[in-house]
């Protein structure tokens, strides 16, 4: 058991104060209503750093009073200070015991413990949703359709695949995948998304999650410790560049995309076509400032084109790698056109790369041969232009459903969709007088609607804006109608 103690810091909004402990008198002015003060408090965990060892740690607390009802809790940044730990582990952390009823956040104003609590009581957590079993009504972005997965053409490729392919490609393989795949990815990515890129240029890997790993060892081995992230974006792929020893900062995002003056790491993440899940797309300027940092200051830039595919304005942007395929990592998936449950996605990596990336994938840890060939096989026949351009059809017409249902809502509660006219979710940013994130979620699980909010993907610490993230591609077909409704329900209160 690791016993910590910690010495928190309080702050004025808008302006942060000394760190220090004090005594108990003080934390009694503290509850008062005093900001003057610091507060020390010991918490008491054991096992691993995570958010939830830390989220039981400050249940715990909690329950026996150490943290009293009505209390400000240490702001994210100071309890991943004190305690050695990523922000975004403590940002999970709170963000738990936000659904759990725990503790309160709103807007612009300090998170504290929920008044109803008394020491030893216990809220009942919101029912988690039966694992295995799919919402009835799921907005959760990340999502395609999955109902309308090319089933027929995916069991051609695969036919055509194995009745061709040689008895030693059954080998252990390239660490890069399959040359044929890579052959047709890099006709494919230059063709679809203005990619420059060759063969042996291009890596396979399992999901981009595996990409990121990959990216983020390369970094670390050749003594790299830290790499920017748009804030906000998705923790699971900031909590795997962590994993893999990169410290994780925060580079603010506005309309224009990430701001290119706040760069502060050797590397950077961003998602400039289609910013996930702010839904805003990198300016022209910020592009070429970017490059130009890249080249000049040896940033090296990971762009991230999770849906690049589908822009509906007939306005589409090219890869930022196209601009500079030697300063640029360029990483695209099948999870968003075909199905995450492949596991395939790919990165063009600027020539000095691919050694270091080639020696991170020994142990025969790449695969699934067979998909990949198959899906390079659905990229020569043409069936995947189809697929794609068929769902960003669909996309496009359930996007503007969405936005007109959303012109609909009742006045008092209006919500303000953000970003341009691309991908599979949309952001909206919540009404500060109507009802909170964890209000909105509480309400949409009532109805069996699944959608995401902001809150615990942003990065730095401050008040951000409320918001929801709405995946509007995953419901099948037949169910999108009933399924908007009820989403539409639910946003308006
Ligand atoms: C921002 C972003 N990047 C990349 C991906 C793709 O990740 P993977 O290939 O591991 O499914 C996703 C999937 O949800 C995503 O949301």
């Amino acid at each position: 058991m690791i016993r910590r103690r910690l010495s928190t810091e309080r702050a004025r909004p808008g302006r942060f104060r000394r760190r220090r402990s004090i005594s108990s008198a003080a934390v009694n002015r503290e509850r008062s209503g005093s900001l003057e003060s610091g507060l020390d408090l010991h918490l008491d965990w054991s096992g691993r750093p995570d958010s939830s060892t830390l989220a039981e740690a400050l249940r715990a607390a909690i329950r026996d009073g150490r943290l009293a009802a009505g209390s400000r809790v240490p702001s994210t940044r100071t309890l991943a200070h004190d305690l050695g730990i990523a922000r975004g582990t403590v940002t999970r952390a709170y963000a738990q015991l936000g659904t759990e009823g725990f503790l309160l956040s709103r807007q612009g104003a300090p998170t504290t413990v929920a008044e109803r609590l008394r020491s030893g009581e216990r809220p009942d957590p919101p029912a988690p949703r039966p694992t295995g079993r799919a919402p009835r009504w799921d907005f959760r972005p990340g999502r395609p359709n999955l109902s309308a997965f090319p089933r027929k053409d995916w069991l051609a490729a695969s036919r055509r695949v194995l009745r061709a392919m040689p008895a030693d490609e059954l080998d252990y393989g390239d660490p890069q995948g399959p040359l044929a795949l890579r052959e047709a990815l890099t006709e494919y990515l230059r063709r679809a998304r203005a990619v420059h890129t060759t063969p042996d240029r291009l890596v396979v890997c399992n999901g981009y999650s595996e990409a990121l790993s990959l990216i983020s060892r390369v970094l670390r081995a050749r003594g790299d410790s830290s790499i920017d992230f748009e804030d906000p974006s998705l923790p699971h792929f900031r909590d795997i560049a962590a994993e893999d020893g990169m410290t994780v900062r925060g580079v603010p995002v506005d309309d224009g995309g990430i701001d290119v003056s706040a760069l502060r790491s050797p590397a950077v993440v961003v998602t400039p076509a289609h910013q996930f899940p702010l839904g805003v797309t990198m300016r022209a300027q910020r592009r070429a400032e970017l490059i130009r940092r890249a080249k000049a200051d040896g940033v090296l830039v990971v762009e991230d084109d999770y849906d690049g595919e589908f822009r509906f304005d007939r306005k589409p942007v090219g890869s930022l790698q196209g601009m500079a395929p030697d300063a640029v990592i360029y990483a695209g998936t099948a999870s968003k056109t075909l199905a995450p449950a492949l596991r395939i996605a790919w990165l063009a990596l600027p020539a000095r790369l691919v050694k270091p990336v080639r020696a991170m994938r020994t142990h025969g840890r790449f695969g699934p041969l067979f998909d990949q060939l198959a899906l390079g096989e659905l990229l020569r026949s043409g069936a995947y232009d189809q697929h794609v351009r068929r769902s960003r059809a669909v996309y496009r017409a359930r996007r503007e459903q969405l936005l007109h249902g959303l012109e609909g809502l009742r006045a008092g509660h209006r919500r303000y969709p953000a970003g341009i006219s691309a991908g599979l979710h949309l952001t909206l940013r919540l009404d500060p007088d109507g009802p909170d994130e964890q209000q909105v979620l509480a309400r949409a699980r009532a109805r069996g609607v699944e959608l995401d909010v902001l809150g615990p993907w942003w990065v730095r610490p401050g008040d951000h804006p409320a918001g929801v993230v709405i995946g509007y591609a995953a419901p099948a077909e037949h169910a999108f109608r009933p399924a908007l409704a009820a989403l539409l329900d639910t946003l308006d209160p």
